[in-house]
């Protein structure tokens, strides 16, 4: 079966500092596939070796058909156009209005008119459930829930085929990241996105992923279902998903 995410063996190292040892994974077409562990555990750094940010000392990473290891720079840039990478915080450019943060990848990767540029970031406004007028304010004047569907919006604009979401629903109120769950869930079905998504809200786990992997001690412990992750029994598995076992 070809996946749109297999990536096998992978080892990363800080200095002498071993982050994954062998950490295998493969992720389906259409799926939304989540990545859980605790705080230091490598989550936001296999992502960023996802999107080629960062190189694994080892293994092999396989991606929407390319071997991103072995790849050259141009399909690198080929390959940036087909995902979007929602950061840990946002990271939105606080000196750029929402529009243009938006605006952003569209001007670096593609030659649109701007009467092109500004229609497209219009509709990536409204699929993420924001307003026209939205576009003119800065990051420092909206709320959380509105920088993480920015953010959202920045990471659709090149209308990719696989999303990378680390900790999307982090720092929202229960409200806000059930809204953005939903979201989630929509357009994955109106854009037919694949979504690899770091978290560490069970509530929007429970609700979204189809399948996740549990990554401690450097290894991923098990890779399945929400099922076969609860019968699963390690410290931090048991800890995690009590909430989960407690309402099944
Ligand atoms: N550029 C870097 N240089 C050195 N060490 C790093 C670097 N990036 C990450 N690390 C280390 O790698 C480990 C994993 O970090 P990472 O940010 O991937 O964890 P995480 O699982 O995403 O944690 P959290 O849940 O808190 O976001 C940490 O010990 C971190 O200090
Ligand atoms: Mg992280």
């Amino acid at each position: 079966m070809d996946y749109i995410v297999d990536i096998k063996d992978i080892v990363t190292k800080f200095g002498t500092t071993v982050v994954h040892d062998k950490i295998s994974l493969h992720v389906k077409s259409g799926e939304i596939y989540a990545i859980v562990g605790p705080s230091g555990c490598g989550k936001s750094t296999l992502l960023r070796e996802l999107v080629a940010l960062h190189k694994p000392v080892s293994g092999s990473i396989n991606i929407l058909g390319y071997n991103l290891l072995n790849a050259s720079y141009k399909q690198i840039q080929e390959l940036r156009k087909q995902w979007g990478f929602l950061f840990q915080n946002g990271a939105l450019f606080s000196s750029l209005s929402i529009y243009d943060n938006i605006a952003l990848p569209l001007m670096e990767y593609t030659d649109l008119s701007s009467k092109f540029i500004s229609k497209m970031v219009a509709y990536k406004l409204d699929l993420v459930g924001l307003k026209d007028s939205d576009g003119s304010l800065f990051p420092s004047e909206i709320s959380g829930g509105m920088v993480k569907k920015v953010a959202l919006a920045r990471a659709l604009a090149l209308e990719p085929r696989l999303l990378f979401l680390d900790e999307p629903t982090s720092g929202l109120d229960p409200i806000s990241a059930r809204e953005f769950d939903r979201l989630l869930l929509r357009l994955r079905e109106f854009l037919s996105l694949s979504v690899v998504m770091v978290s560490h809200d069970l509530h929007s786990i429970r609700l979204t992923a189809d399948r996740l992997a549990v990554i401690d001690d450097k290894h991923i412990v098990v890779q399945g279902s929400l099922d076969d992750i609860v019968n699963t029994h390690t410290p931090f598995i048991n800890a995690f998903f009590d909430a989960y076992k407690d309402k099944r």
